[in-house]
């Protein structure tokens, strides 16, 4: 019995020695110490032992089971600690790889053409002014000398609200309603950009929703070189120093003269190519002296007080600034259009 016993204990400390994970481990200390295992065994055939031996079988009995217990635990903490060893080194991070590049996004190119007009005009001493998108037929048409009936309202398909409210049609209602707010004193030079919207079918040149800046100036002695002065600047600035501008006789309402502003082709230098279909300039902007009529109903003395007005599509000035060839570039949001305007790359 002492030496099954022994033997028993070689055993056991043997496979504990060689288990290479926790749960070899485990498996041998069930089948060494567990109820059912070799040393319980031994143990049951102690009865026919002699009382003289059987204390002393006992106190063998606990020590191998001891010994094997010991060493289990041993060996349990060694392999406990080489798993987190383990565990560490595969997890273990290289601070020195480059990480990914999270693409940073850009801004609209409207917006950026946008913020580049303001920044120009703040130079010139103008303030950005904003009015309402859901605008009174007053300040949209009435107040720009253009009564109900008028004729000229047909220019402008408009999407009505109700009788007296629509979407406006154009940012010029924003002079009417900044006019207003000088009490009928000058100075006023305000930029106004904005969202207006208009009832054509969507196409490579139309849009039923797009941008416009607006721009007025009143005060005492205004006069039409100043418009033209100023638009050159703007021109020169948005297209290049090389180019020049030309003014056209126009009609709108809200002003007189009233003058329609093209710039000189940049292909051919006002030469005359198929880009500009052989005229040599394009169309930018509408333009022209505020009407008497405006500066009155907005409350200035047009005997003491004139003023400049000018309106242009935003996305028109994109087009021409960018050869971009369709209005819905703007709104379709293609990643490949508007990657083309990143702050670092494109243009
Ligand atoms: N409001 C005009 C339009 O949308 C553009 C315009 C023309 C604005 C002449 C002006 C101007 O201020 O003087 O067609």
């Amino acid at each position: 019995m002492q030496e099954t016993l022994k033997k028993l204990q070689e055993e056991a400390l043997q496979k504990i020695e060689v288990a290479s994970d926790l749960k070899e481990l485990n498996d041998v200390r069930v089948a060494y110490l567990g109820k059912k295992g070799p040393i319980t065994e031994v143990l049951r055939g102690m009865g026919k032992l002699s009382a003289e031996e059987r204390p002393k079988m006992g106190a063998l009995a606990n020590e191998v089971r001891a010994a094997i217990g010991g060493s289990i635990e041993k060996k349990q903490a060694q392999l406990e600690e080489a798993a987190v060893a383990a565990k560490l080194a595969k997890e273990k991070i290289d601070v020195t790889l480059p990480g990914y590049t999270v693409k940073a996004g850009n801004p609209h190119p409207l917006t950026k053409i946008i913020e580049e007009i303001e920044d120009l005009f703040i130079g010139m001493g103008y303030e950005v002014a904003e009015g309402p998108e859901v605008e009174q037929d007053y300040y949209n048409f009435e107040a720009l000398n253009l009564p109900k009936g008028h004729p000229a309202r047909d220019m402008q398909d408009s999407f009505y609200i109700t009788e007296e409210t629509l979407m406006r049609t154009h940012t010029s209602p924003v002079q009417v309603r900044t006019m207003l707010n000088h009490d009928g004193k000058g100075p006023v030079k305000i930029i106004c950009p904005g969202k207006v919207y208009r009832r054509d079918n969507d196409d490579a040149t139309h849009s039923h929703q797009f941008m416009q800046i607006e721009g007025l100036v009143v005060d005492k002695n205004i006069a039409m070189s100043d418009l033209s002065g100023t638009l050159e600047v703007f021109a020169k600035k948005m297209f290049g120093e090389d180019r020049m501008i030309r003014l056209r006789p126009s009609f709108f309402p809200f002003t007189e003269p009233s003058v329609e502003v093209d710039i000189s082709c940049k292909i051919c230098a006002g030469k005359g190519c198929n880009v500009c279909k052989g005229t040599g300039y394009i169309e930018v902007l509408g333009a022209g002296m505020v009407h008497p009529n405006v500066l009155k109903m907005a409350g200035f003395d047009p005997e003491v007080y004139s003023g400049f007005a000018f309106g242009m599509g935003v996305e028109r000035i994109a087009m021409l600034k960018y050869g971009i060839d369709d209005i819905r570039h703007f709104y379709s949001n293609d990643i490949r259009f508007l990657k083309q305007f990143d702050r670092y790359e494109g243009q």
